[in-house]
């Protein structure tokens, strides 16, 4: 660890000893002493002890400016009140059934006059959602196999739990791309069933469609793959996916369950203006509370009105978090919630970028909607090897760990992330967090020439 890095983790373990003291606790009866694998990190992650609005506090009664918002699920903010209000109403009425309430069918009409799609059905997570996207694939087409992006995640589901971060040594050839198990305990077989492709090659994937003729049921992709922190698709790529998939056959999924809520009013397809065939949604449709969905035409979901496909769960359609969706598509994302973060965002952007020139830092932002991300590359990067071979875990360490020692949490902890800005973050909060960055950057622009002059780099 080299000094600079080694003097913000000092400072963080001096401010947070509330954090650490917690996460040992935990050691013992939860394996890494978190929920979620992402949640851990060295030293010790971050406790929360409150959140509101666009802030959150620690143990410690750190106070820090939020751009994480749960992984991007809180576009809304931390207890967004029309949010709250509405849970509340609720909460006294039953706080589940296993039987229909009305509220289902109130928000999957919100769902389907701004997304294009004709029938849903609400999961509680994206995960779920994705598995049972690619389910419906599958029992529409009568075919197996599944393709995602190199570098894409999709949820903790066996089909898609391949190729999320793979090494170097398992890649395979670039167009080809092996596919490599994320996961102990992923049956093989499953595995098997899903081809990975490289994002943004076109050439590709039909080679891909080539090989296995009549046998891939689905391309699943985010439209844009922010779980490489930010990589837009090149001007074509998604029109030209379009056309390839209906060429063969092949039905498209469109994963927003990062962009779906965050990116514009109708998600990706409206920015793209490429329909696909299933859209899964989630995070930040639910402000907070266990909702994700999934959906197609009426044709497709037919395979679950026909009662040939499966799909249930006890806590599907739960009222309170019904209520939750219910608040968030009619009094949280408005269209001038789409101008708020869109001003926000821009101005965080250009903040960075100016800072960036000034500083001489090997490094470009980018973003749309509520997202977007530094990105400590000399170029645009356009797919997961891009990502790969320029990532610095070290580096990018330091830009994190600096940042929350001046009270921003610039987005969830990983270089593979990116911010998302709420309806409820002001223009003082970007200022706030522009400043902290100009703050640190010298620093960090000096390790990191020193690191690119050294070759040094800490590489997945
Ligand atoms: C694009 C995408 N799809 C699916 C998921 C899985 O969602 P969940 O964590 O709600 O299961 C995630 C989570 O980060 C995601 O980013």
């Amino acid at each position: 660890m080299y000094p600079a890095l080694k003097k913000e983790i000092e400072t963080y373990e001096k401010r947070t000893p509330k954090s650490r003291a917690a996460h040992e606790k935990a050691y013992a009866r939860l394996p890494l002493g978190v929920g979620s694998n992402y949640r851990y990190y060295p030293p010790y992650p971050l406790f929360v002890r409150d959140a509101s609005g666009g802030r959150l506090r620690d143990l410690d009664g750190n106070e820090y400016l939020d751009f994480n918002l749960c992984y991007g699920a809180l576009m809304a903010g931390h207890c967004h009140p029309a949010v709250m209000k509405a849970v509340e109403a609720r909460l006294h009425l039953g706080t589940m059934f296993g039987m229909p309430h009305g509220a289902e069918l109130e928000l999957a009409e919100e769902i389907c006059a701004r997304f294009p799609l004709e029938m849903v059905r609400f999961t509680n997570s994206g995960g779920e959602a994705t598995m049972s996207a690619l389910r419906l694939a599958r029992a529409v087409t009568g075919r197996d196999k599944i393709v995602k992006m190199e570098g894409g995640y999709h949820g903790g589901h066996d089909g898609v739990t391949v190729s999320v971060k793979p090494k170097s040594s398992d890649f395979g050839s670039a167009k080809a791309p092996n596919t490599v198990i994320v996961s102990a305990g992923v049956l093989k077989a499953t595995a098997d069933a899903t081809v990975v492709a490289p994002f943004n090659d076109l050439e590709a994937m039909e080679a891909i469609f080539e090989r296995n003729p009549g046998q891939i049921a689905a391309v699943i992709l985010e439209p844009i793959m922010m779980n490489i922190v930010f990589v837009t698709p090149d001007e074509g790529y998604m029109q030209g996916l379009r056309d390839l998939t209906k060429r063969h056959g092949v039905l498209l999924i469109f994963d927003e369950v990062k962009t779906g809520a965050k990116l514009c009013w109708g998600g990706a397809s409206e920015y793209f203006r490429v329909k696909p065939d299933i859209i899964t949604l989630g995070k930040s449709i639910g402000s907070g509370f266990p909702l994700a969905a999934f959906g197609a035409s009426a044709d497709l979901m037919d395979q679950i009105a026909q009662q040939k496909m499966y799909h249930a769960g006890t806590y599907n359609t739960n009222p309170l978090v019904m209520a939750a969706g219910l608040a968030t598509f009619r009094e949280v994302l408005k269209p001038e919630a789409y101008t708020h973060v869109n001003a926000l965002r821009k101005r965080l952007m250009e903040g960075y970028d100016a800072i960036i020139r000034k500083t001489g830092m090997v490094a470009y932002v980018d973003g749309a909607g509520a997202n977007g991300g530094l990105l400590l590359y000399p170029k645009r990067i356009r797919n997961y090897r891009d990502w790969y071979d320029g990532v610095d875990y070290d580096l990018w360490m330091q830009y994190w760990f600096a940042l929350a020692n001046r009270g921003i949490v610039a987005q969830p902890f990983w270089p593979d992330e990116q911010w998302t800005i709420s309806v409820q973050h002001t223009e003082k909060d970007i200022e706030q967090h522009v400043a902290a960055f100009d703050q640190i950057a010298p620093a960090l622009a000096e390790a990191q020439h020193e690191r690119l002059a050294t070759g040094t780099r800490t590489g997945h």
